[in-house]
């Protein structure tokens, strides 16, 4: 007779000990009756391939791969799908029988938030990113897709953000420039804050000239209070000011159905996170 094993998920990350991944997933197995375990890896970078390759080999079935892994996680797979490659990293893996599959549901997440969630049509608007790193590498690719008029990559190092340009102008209209050559036109609808100064208690001096009135601000960070970026794009008079609760949450539910096939209702673990946050 064999014995009845509770498929295994987790994240990988350095730290890790912050990430509400395991709160998500656990919420997403109650509401779809899944039985399934969840947990917390804080794996360095010099063991993160004897840990995934570990977490596979003893059941694991799938894992969430997040800082500072996801483009070193990429080398480990044998297949990944074509949003892994365009965003350069994995932050979904799968332990199939005969390989490891590497998927990034990063920018899917931000785009059901930005879309289904706050309501945004993207086609035709005029959209700044603010940072050149992986974050950004990671979304450029799906709002792109969407046809905005534009996107501008604005970056402290302004040779990060042109590279970026150039490698993704081919898809669509894509510039870059640095923080303090920004100014009022176009007038931005979107900003996105991709950068990690927030999280590292950096507050850079933003470029005022990008917001309007009409101007909804996003940062991909979030916090059990707001973030930095969000206190500074409400001060300066935003239409509304995000931060990235609704990308986790969809990013998540994505990977869960990728795992499971099911899909949770997002809404409903969304607001179970961010009651009590202003
Ligand atoms: P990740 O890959 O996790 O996004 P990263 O590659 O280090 O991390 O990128 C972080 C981004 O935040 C970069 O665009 C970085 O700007 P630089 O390319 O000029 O380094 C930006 N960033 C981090 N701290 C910043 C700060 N204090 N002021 C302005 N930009 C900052």
């Amino acid at each position: 007779m064999t014995k009845d094993v509770i498929d295994r998920y987790g994240v990988m990350g350095y730290p890790v000990s912050h990430s509400r991944s395991p709160v998500i997933h656990r919420l997403f197995a109650q509401q779809t009756q899944q039985e399934l375990q969840y947990e917390l890896l804080q794996v360095s970078p010099s063991k993160l391939e004897r840990a995934v390759l570990q977490f596979g080999r003893t059941g694991g079935k799938g894992l969430n791969i997040t800082v500072p892994h996801k483009s070193e996680v990429t080398r480990l797979v044998g297949d990944m799908s074509e949003r892994a490659s365009n965003a350069g990293a994995v932050n979904t893996l799968v332990f199939r029988d005969d390989e490891i599959y590497g998927d990034n549901t990063d920018g899917v997440g931000l785009m059901r938030d930005l879309q289904d969630n706050l309501g945004l049509q993207l086609k035709e608007m005029n959209i700044l990113i603010l940072g050149a790193g992986g974050a950004t590498r990671g979304i450029v690719s799906p709002l792109l897709e969407a046809e905005p008029e534009s996107i501008v990559i604005a970056n402290r190092t302004l040779s990060r953000a042109t590279a970026l340009a150039d490698h993704f102008s081919a898809n669509g209209p894509v510039s870059a420039c640095r923080f303090k050559n920004i100014g009022t036109l176009p007038v931005y609808d979107l900003v996105i804050n991709a950068t990690s100064a927030g999280i590292k208690g950096d507050t850079p001096p933003y470029p005022e000239a990008a917001i309007h009135p009409k101007t909804v601000c996003y940062d991909l960070s979030y916090g059990l209070s707001p973030t930095p970026f969000s206190i500074w794009a409400a001060e300066q008079g935003a239409k509304r000011s995000v931060t990235g609760w609704g990308m986790l949450v969809e990013q998540a539910a994505e990977s869960f159905f990728i795992w499971r096939g099911v899909r949770p209702d997002t809404a409903a673990v969304l607001k179970q996170l961010t009651t009590n946050i202003s």
